[in-house]
């Protein structure tokens, strides 16, 4: 992979949040990639800023803790690890007052050919007063970034105020608000898949396509994270994640890969899914909250066992299934069918492009009837496409059709390691790319399509439905797409 690594002008990273488990787990894992890689060095300073009285030395030693424990054995490597962790260094400041800003002014550098970047890892209350600050001169040039990490709001309304503080400092095109799983080397693919292959986009519509299942299902809980229970799977994965993949899917051809033109494209998907608003909503929508498991051999705590004694009997929804549809010509009539839950009977991150039958069957004496094909894009983990198709089952003995699949595994064909999604998204931000990143009337567009169901659910009197930790979800999931004549694909490989 080096081969390919085009190194980046020296940069100022600034972290606001530094001390948080995201930096730890993710931000100082996929910078140290980079480095390793050679697309920065020394030259790059990258400086942790947060409340605790931590100086440089506890920065660094962090850093280095961090690498040890989230980077793969084999890319450790004492030297390197020393070099990294020397780009390091620390600013305490609690942003709400003035202390700390004179020192962080001091260690940026005025050097126009030193990219200046501020990511901002922390509570959403604190983007207006941070970028108020970062307003003022030592902090801002024409040129400077400004990185937002989720959650971008709680609702429309709550999205507008933030977007329209970091707006009074920063114009569009300075912004780079994270959806980390843009950065994914899979959900990439997908454009490659699209529009770098002739025999997809011909039947890529309604004509040839039934419908569209998107499937992003972890094992593991909500844990004690407070902010899980105030957000729910409806705001922690679907506003964000899972409706940028259905852009990805849904979205016409851009003219070009040139950031705008394609979040335009994402744009009008977006602005185009019919809305679910009360009725709809419980016909199209479910949601559910895990209960616990008791045996002898296992013993998984219910959501509710998981909160704090303040929070017992919250209603806050760790599954949801939606029947969503794109209301435009490429799309009429295709439901897309997503569902996402915590405690799910496996990791899994999937699309599956459900073709129709054929038109015309001449198979009718052979054995085992044709299936239509699918094409199964697996975003994670095992990350590959498959193409399911029937082909003759070899041998003699009249005719008999099977189902097989033509199998793309990336772990197969590929020797190299995956990048982590925040390598790609760090270095993006340092190379002024916004193509990854989601623009302001997306955030928007996609809190407008969502906020409706939310109110529907607080509006109602039912509870999530309760689901087993360890299977697919509440029997309404079920129910939502087998009502349709559908299934939820399940390889029976997971
Ligand atoms: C985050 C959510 O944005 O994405 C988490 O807040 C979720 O709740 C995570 O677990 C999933 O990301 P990934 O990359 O593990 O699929």
């Amino acid at each position: 992979m080096s081969s390919r690594i085009i190194p980046v002008e020296p940069f100022d990273y600034v972290v606001f949040g530094a001390t948080g488990d995201l930096t730890k787990r993710k931000l100082i894992p996929a910078l140290y990639y980079r480095f390793f890689d050679g697309q920065f060095d020394e030259q790059s300073r990258i400086i942790g800023v947060s409340r605790s009285p931590w100086d440089d030395a506890k920065m660094q030693e962090v850093a280095r803790e961090s690498v040890n424990a989230y980077v793969d054995e084999s890319y450790r490597d004492a030297k390197t690890i020393d070099r990294f962790v020397s780009c390091f260094s620390y600013v305490p400041n609690d942003v709400m007052d003035q202390e700390g800003w004179a020192e962080l002014s001091d260690k940026l550098r005025d050097d126009t050919n030193v990219t200046r970047a501020f990511y901002l890892a922390v509570a959403p209350n604190l983007f207006e007063p941070i970028c108020n600050y970062l307003s003022k001169k030592n902090y801002w040039r024409p040129d400077a970034r400004v990185v937002l990490e989720k959650p971008l709001g709680h609702d429309l309304e709550s999205s507008v105020e933030i977007n329209d503080a970091v707006a009074r400092v920063f114009t569009e095109d300075q912004v780079y608000r994270i959806d980390h799983y843009l950065g994914k080397e899979t959900v990439q693919n997908l454009l490659a898949l699209r529009f770098a292959n002739t025999m997809f986009e011909p039947i890529w519509n309604s004509a040839h396509i039934d419908h569209v299942q998107i499937t992003v299902a972890e094992s593991v809980g909500a844990g004690t994270r407070g902010y899980y229970d105030e957000s729910g799977a409806l705001r922690d994965m679907i506003q964000n994640h899972i409706l940028q993949l259905l852009c990805l899917v849904a979205m016409e051809p851009p003219a070009s890969d040139d950031a705008n033109a394609l979040r335009d494209e994402k744009l009008k998907v977006l602005r185009s899914l019919k809305p679910i608003t009360n009725s709809d909503v419980a016909r199209n929508s479910v949601r559910g909250q895990y209960r616990g498991v008791k045996s002898e051999s296992t013993a998984v705590a219910s959501y509710q066992d998981e909160l704090p004694a303040d929070k017992k009997g919250s209603l806050t929804e760790t599954f949801v299934a939606l029947k969503a549809e794109v209301e435009n010509w490429r799309w009429a009539g295709v439901p897309f069918y997503i569902r996402t839950g915590k405690r799910l009977a496996t990791r899994v991150s999937e699309i599956v492009i459900q073709f129709r039958e054929v038109p015309h069957s001449i198979f009718d004496h052979a054995e085992g009837a044709p299936k239509s094909n699918k094409l199964v894009i697996r975003l994670q983990p095992d990350e590959g496409v498959k193409l399911f198709m029937m082909i003759k089952d070899p041998g003699p003995g009249g005719m008999r059709l099977r189902e097989v699949n033509l199998n793309l595994s990336f772990a197969d064909t590929f020797s190299e390691r995956t990048p982590e999604a925040y390598e790609r998204l760090l270095l993006d931000v340092v190379r002024g790319n916004q193509t990854l990143f989601m623009r302001r009337d997306e955030l928007e567009a996609a809190w407008k399509w969502v906020d409706p169901i939310r109110d529907a659910w607080n509006a109602s009197s039912e509870a999530p439905q309760p689901y087993t930790a360890g299977t697919w979800g509440p029997t309404g999931s079920i129910a939502l797409i087998e009502r349709d004549g559908r299934t939820w694909h399940e390889e029976g490989d997971y």
